[in-house]
């Protein structure tokens, strides 16, 4: 790789550390970027539920590990990701031995013996989790999302998890992260939510802000106004999957085979205009972690249309830095 490259990791030490989704696959094929270009990693799937405990009581941190091994030599802050969330966790943790739905105290048994092994696991060397991922409905009038863990515990069941996380890991720093969060009518949702939380003295810390946009939206306007609300927390914020689809999300085309040179523009200014708004509220913004590296693998290949290739990030397929990345490293 050119030497002479800059480094975003570098370029941002007074901001905001800048991170990165990664598996036990894509530390290995992206590793040059990782560790010249990012301070911080996120496991993209290897710290959830359904990957940590399969089965009640067998746990399995291989590909964990294998992770915060990577990080450690490598010197790296590591995010964890995710320890209550409605997907990515298996059915057996509801059920009791006849299938039917376990009940509340069970539950949080449940929950709070996955929470105290895993972070307990980690320990001083996670520094911040996603506790609690997209609680919060998105359409409709009604404030939190129907699950599972809503439907046997109830609402408390996410200040809970912050209290159980905080027991088990004192020092890390405690985040809701969802999605659609610029959203105005979520946002306002969101906000409740988390002053809530504050109100009854849940240990949160922070709030993360997945921010999977596209080139389209939303706009800045809208962003710098959910900066706005979000900041008035007094909480950190961190931008916790940061990528930019080409495509509108209602757009089912399939016969896209490479980016046109209209969307790459349209992206370049987009990274431009996001990165400017960020380093205006770097007093806010702790952290800004994309959801993968390079355009050559990212989970919006296949959603939310299946077999479409998308070409979200700073990083083209060959590894090599797109107009947008000078934008971006530029000011
Ligand atoms: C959500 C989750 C992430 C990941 C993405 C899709 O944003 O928080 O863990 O599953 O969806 O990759």
């Amino acid at each position: 790789m050119n030497e002479q490259l800059a480094s975003l990791m570098d370029t941002y030490r007074d901001h905001f550390s800048i991170g990165a989704a990664i598996s036990t696959r894509t530390m290995d094929v992206y590793s040059d970027l990782i560790l010249k270009q990012f301070d911080s990693l996120t496991a993209e799937n290897e710290m959830k539920f359904a990957e940590l405990q399969p089965e009640p009581s067998h746990y399995d941190f291989s590909k964990a590990d294998t992770i915060m091994g990577f990080a450690r030599e490598n010197g790296k802050k590591v995010r964890g990701h995710t320890l209550v969330w409605h997907n990515q966790t298996t059915n057996w943790v509801f059920a009791d031995a006849e299938g039917e739905l376990v009940t509340r105290e069970e539950l949080l048994e449940r929950m709070q013996s996955h929470i105290e092994t895993v972070v307990g696991r980690y320990r001083g060397q996670i520094y911040a989790w996603d506790v609690v991922n997209e609680a919060i409905e998105d359409h409709s009038e009604t404030f939190l999302r129907q699950s599972k863990w809503l439907q046997i515990i109830g609402p408390d069941f996410i200040d809970k998890a912050f209290e159980y996380a905080h027991l088990a890991d004192p020092d890390a720093l405690l985040f809701y992260n969802d999605y659609n969060e610029t959203n105005p009518t979520k946002r306002k949702k969101i906000i409740r939510l988390v002053r809530e939380l504050q109100d009854r003295g849940v240990p949160i810390h922070g709030i993360g802000l997945q921010a999977h946009w596209n080139i389209y939206g939303p706009s800045l306007a809208e962003i710098e106004e959910a900066l706005q609300d979000y900041a008035s927390l007094g909480l950190p914020l961190h931008i916790t999957e940061l990528d930019l689809s080409v495509f509108r999300f209602e757009d089912r085309c399939t016969d896209v085979k490479e980016p046109s040179l209209a969307m790459l523009e349209a992206q370049t200014e987009a990274y431009d205009g996001i990165f400017q708004l960020f380093r205006a509220y770097r007093a806010h913004i702790d952290n800004v972690t994309f959801w993968g590296v390079a355009d050559d693998y990212t989970w919006l290949d296949d959603f939310p249309v299946r077999g479409r290739k998308n070409w979200p990030f700073l990083f083209d397929e060959q590894h090599k830095p797109k107009e947008s990345f000078f934008r971006v490293v530029d000011f």
